[in-house]
């Protein structure tokens, strides 16, 4: 799928239709995230809290996971809706540089304002497997 074919209106809708699904009783701050896969499929996450703070998971990698977990392993799109716009955190930054630099990430808000960048352009100089090498 070419970036221009790219529904981002859609994958924006994704995204807060499973930040409706938050459960984020401790923060406050929901999160949802829609992964378009290169398959064409999407997959969705929300962040799930829990009394235990640090067992948290946020939106970005439940989507991750849950896409990895079906067989996908590369991906064209992420958008991310939260209630002011916050960008992904550095962990959910690592997992997604782990399946490519050039994925597109859509930052939104809840009025479906949104600005474009990519996984390399958030986590420049990173750790990733060709260290490994
Ligand atoms: N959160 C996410 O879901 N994704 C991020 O990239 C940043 C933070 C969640 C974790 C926690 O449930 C809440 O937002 C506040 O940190």
């Amino acid at each position: 799928m070419t970036r221009a074919k790219l529904d981002r209106e859609a994958l924006i809708e994704a995204a807060a239709a499973a930040r409706e699904l938050a459960y984020a009783p401790y923060s406050g701050y929901e999160v949802g995230a829609a992964l378009l896969a290169a398959s064409g499929r999407v997959y969705v996450g929300c962040n799930v809290e829990n009394a235990a703070y640090p067992l948290s998971m946020c939106a970005e990698r439940a989507a991750v996971f849950s896409a990895v977990s079906d067989g996908q392993r590369g991906f064209e799109a992420v958008a991310v809706v939260t209630q002011n716009g916050g960008a992904p955190c550095g962990s959910c930054r690592q997992v997604l540089l782990e399946f490519g630099a050039g994925t597109l990430v859509l930052i939104a808000d809840v009025e479906g304002g949104y600005r474009e960048t990519t996984v390399g352009e958030l986590l420049p100089d990173s750790f990733s497997a060709a260290d490994l090498e």
